[in-house]
């Protein structure tokens, strides 16, 4: 069988790949040919941006060629809105979600039988990597509708063969008295969410450790270490990392493995991964911090070309999966990058900091005004319980002086009431932008 018809013959999988760095470097040049070649034929967006950089499919001959085509971004998405972006007729889309976008259009994505096929073969592949098994009873409480997270980790549940509980987000009582009921072993959430869930665990007087619930499978919001720690410690499960962008995929586009928890590997037989310098948008080699770009090597309704995903990582060789690079758990996003005072400052430098003074509750809040011509940070925070007199005071003087030291910034903390600190049953607003609007 050639390489070309064994993608074809071999497109979904669900099993972890075992295939060696060369095969699977062929396999990319294969897919990624016919992927820019359909994109070059079917959709005009494409079609110009190549022409305008003087670059036809035929001259992609090998994986170097990638950094020869254009980007693509969120604003070209938006300027097709809402189908435009699509390569198929419109009658063989059998699904669309959007990114509820906080500012003008929201981002449409597109899926056809196949891809939802993909989608699927490639989420159970990252519940197995998480720890999951065919046969456990999975909860899922990412948020089911527009957003990719709940129906994309609901088809994987359901193709590794395993229970899925289809919960949505919200009604966090309610939620803990299922996972009581119905014992979940994996539980599928954000882990801003997830906190709220320990939450109402201990209003009830639930210990979290004696819960039936061994591994949670987090993503769609930063987290950091420091929050895997604290989350492990309190319940005894593994915490580990999902990532993916509803432009890309959904869900599933990386997994960390619950064996190494040293970052995520990368479905590189489906996505073909660049970071790049943000402003002078080189590509960095392995290795440098930089903009994650993807490139969609199966993708039939919606392929996209070295998409910015504004998210910011390294790449790393592949440990739990050889052949497949792992990318650094992601930092923060090149827009939520708040620059205090010449410092780039992201949400989880400050988190690390919280997590680390034992009276504080996880909850936190950037604040961001400009009284004058300076931007001003003020960290919201609340603790656990009712203070000391004197202690609050003590904590924000502290942590003031932490972010100071390592960060390198002047912020004002600001301790608040037990919590007063905004939830989130999805992702956690971490950035508060008071700023007056120029
Ligand atoms: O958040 C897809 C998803 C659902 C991923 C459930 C994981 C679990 P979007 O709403 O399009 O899709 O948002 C994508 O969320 O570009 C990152 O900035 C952020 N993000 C997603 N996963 C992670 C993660 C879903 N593990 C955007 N760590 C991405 C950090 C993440 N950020």
């Amino acid at each position: 069988m050639t390489t070309e018809s064994a993608s074809a013959a071999h497109l979904p999988d669900h099993e972890i790949p075992t295939m060696s760095v060369e095969e699977l470097r062929g396999t990319q040049l294969t897919r990624l040919q016919e992927t820019v070649r359909t994109a070059y034929a079917n959709v005009p967006h494409y079609r110009a941006a190549f022409e305008a950089k003087g670059f036809h499919p035929d001259d992609l001959r090998s994986l170097d060629d990638v950094r020869r085509m254009p980007f693509t971004t969120k604003a070209d998405l938006r300027a097709n809105y809402p189908f435009r972006m699509f390569a198929v007729p419109r009658e063989q889309i059998v699904r669309v979600h959007a990114s509820s976008g906080t500012t003008g259009r929201p981002t449409v994505v597109g899926y056809t039988k196949r891809d939802i096929d993909t989608w699927a073969d490639l989420m159970a592949r990252s519940i197995r990597l998480a720890g999951g098994h065919p046969g456990d009873i999975v909860h899922v409480a990412y948020g089911y509708g527009l957003f990719t997270g709940g129906l994309g980790a609901h088809y994987g549940v359901e193709r590794l063969g395993a229970t899925v509980v289809p919960v949505s987000g919200g009604m966090t009582e309610r939620q803990v008295q299922l996972i009581q009921d119905f014992e979940p072993r994996v539980i599928m959430v954000t882990p801003s969410y997830f906190l709220s869930l320990l939450d109402e665990m201990a209003r009830e007087g639930i210990d979290p450790a004696s819960t039936s619930l061994r591994v949670g499978i987090f993503g769609a919001e930063p987290w950091t270490e420091s929050m895997r720690e604290e989350i492990e410690r309190r319940t005894g499960m593994d915490a580990v990392d999902i990532y993916g962008l509803s432009e890309v995929m959904g869900p599933g586009v990386a997994q960390e493995a619950a064996t190494t928890k040293d970052g995520l590997h990368i479905w590189e037989d489906h996505f073909y991964p660049e970071v790049i310098d943000p402003v002078t948008e080189e590509v960095l080699p392995d290795g440098e911090v930089g903009e994650l770009v993807f490139t969609s090597l199966t993708k039939e309704a919606m392929p996209v070309i070295r998409y910015r995903t504004r998210d910011l990582t390294r790449l790393l060789p592949g440990t739990a999966v050889p052949s497949m690079r792992r990318m650094e758990k992601i930092t923060g996003r090149t827009d939520d990058m708040m620059i205090i005072r010449g410092v780039n400052v992201f949400p989880t430098q400050i988190e690390e900091h919280v997590l680390a003074e034992p009276r504080l509750s996880p909850y936190f809040q950037c604040v961001l005004t400009q009284p004058g011509r300076m931007v001003q940070l003020t960290v919201l925070v609340e603790p656990l319980s009712r203070l000391e007199p004197g202690a609050a005071e003590e904590i924000a003087r502290s942590l003031e002086h932490a972010v100071k030291t390592h960060i390198g910034t002047t912020c004002r903390v600001e301790v608040r009431e037990p919590g007063s600190i905004e939830r989130s049953i999805g992702k956690a607003r971490r950035i508060v932008d008071e700023r007056p609007k120029s």
